[in-house]
């Protein structure tokens, strides 16, 4: 029995690779695990976003936590502005974190690339906030996609750090990345990671395509010219990628697959892999519509914030104590 936190920012929906790189795996440890999943909208902010259209994506990331099986009498499930805990710690990361580490943050990076004058702060102090999300529960394991190996590096200094300096208050957080689809890549361009923030729509699967798009959008995919299903994703990386998805959704070994489809060409396996997808995403959907509307996402999610904003305090009530923050009260 393990602390267990994961988040994703409700910024549009999903894709395909948020499905198969955490979310999927958080419904299996659910069962042995006090979970923690968390709606990271402090997150979100760090880029402009539009206020209707973010209400609009927390719920719907809700109901799609819901939707894969997330158990709310198993795992706490809450949005992480309802819990101002994370914002409060947040702020005393940030001030043991280096101007210096935050700015090799590959994401900042990437997301800094066109200057640094339109870009907010938050963007560069979001890994500390990041921190804070996962310390607070004292969480020993932390599920997540391989993009966010090296916020995690950061989150396990910055513990071990304020536990040197002011008093060992932090649990240091394992980083958690599945074996296959730790990864999915773009469906265009086979070595860039599948993201919803691609401007073209063919590149990812968004976990709300309909049938008809996702057997499209698969069929599409770049791949190469051989025409031989084969795993190797220096060489083949869009074959390569479909392998993987397919693998994962069906639950047959890249191996198996391979020597399936040998000498049938790609067209035969695109619809087949189109299938395997629409399979596991197609159920999801169905419960997903039904859970939106409900009053019972609200309960869900009260509740949440309720449990996490008890289990946030006593940690945010310590490490304020360790910092010097705030008063002893004296005794009479
Ligand atoms: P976010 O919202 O970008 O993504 C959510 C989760 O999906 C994984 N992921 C992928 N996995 C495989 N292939 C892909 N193409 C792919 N794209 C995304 C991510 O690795 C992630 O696990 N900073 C985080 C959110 C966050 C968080 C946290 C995560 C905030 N606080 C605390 C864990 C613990 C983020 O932006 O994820």
């Amino acid at each position: 029995m393990s602390v267990i936190f994961s988040g994703i920012q409700p910024s549009g929906t999903l894709t395909l690779g948020n499905y198969l790189g955490a979310l999927k795996h958080f419904v299996d440890l659910q069962e042995d695990n006090h979970c923690y999943f968390c709606i990271v909208d402090e997150h979100a902010i760090t880029v402009p976003q539009d206020r209707l259209k973010l209400r609009d994506n927390i719920r719907s990331l809700a109901a799609l936590y819901l939707a894969v099986g997330i158990d709310p009498s198993k795992s706490t499930l809450f949005i992480q502005s309802e819990v101002p805990a994370h914002t409060q710690l947040g702020w005393m990361l940030q001030c043991v974190s280096y101007i210096g580490e935050l700015e090799r943050m590959t994401q900042f990076k990437d997301k800094s690339q066109g200057g640094k004058e339109g870009v907010s702060s938050g963007l560069l102090t979001y890994p500390p906030l990041m921190a804070s999300d996962i310390l607070l529960y004292q969480t020993e394991v932390v599920p997540v996609g391989d993009d966010q190996k090296q916020h995690l590096e950061l989150t396990r200094n910055l513990a071990e750090r304020f536990n040197n300096k002011f008093n060992d208050i932090f649990t240091v957080p394992e980083v958690s990345i599945p074996k296959a689809g730790a990864r999915i890549m773009s469906l265009q361009q086979p070595t860039n990671k599948m993201s919803k923030s691609d401007d073209n729509q063919k590149a990812f699967i968004s976990m709300l395509d309909d049938e008809k798009t996702i057997r499209k959008k698969i069929k599409s995919a770049v791949t190469d010219s051989e025409g031989i299903v084969e795993y190797d994703p220096q060489n083949k990386p869009g074959i390569s990628n479909l392998l993987t998805i397919y693998s994962v959704c069906s639950g047959r070994s890249i191996d198996e697959l391979v020597e399936a489809y040998e000498g049938k060409g790609y067209g035969d396996f695109k619809t087949d892999a189109g299938e395997a997808v629409v399979g596991v995403l197609s159920p999801i959907q169905t419960r997903y519509y039904e859970l939106l509307e409900s009053e019972e996402l609200d309960q869900i999610l009260d509740q949440g914030a309720a449990q996490a904003n008890r289990s946030a305090e006593k940690t945010l009530k310590k490490a304020k104590k360790a910092m010097g923050l705030g008063r002893v009260h004296r005794k009479r």
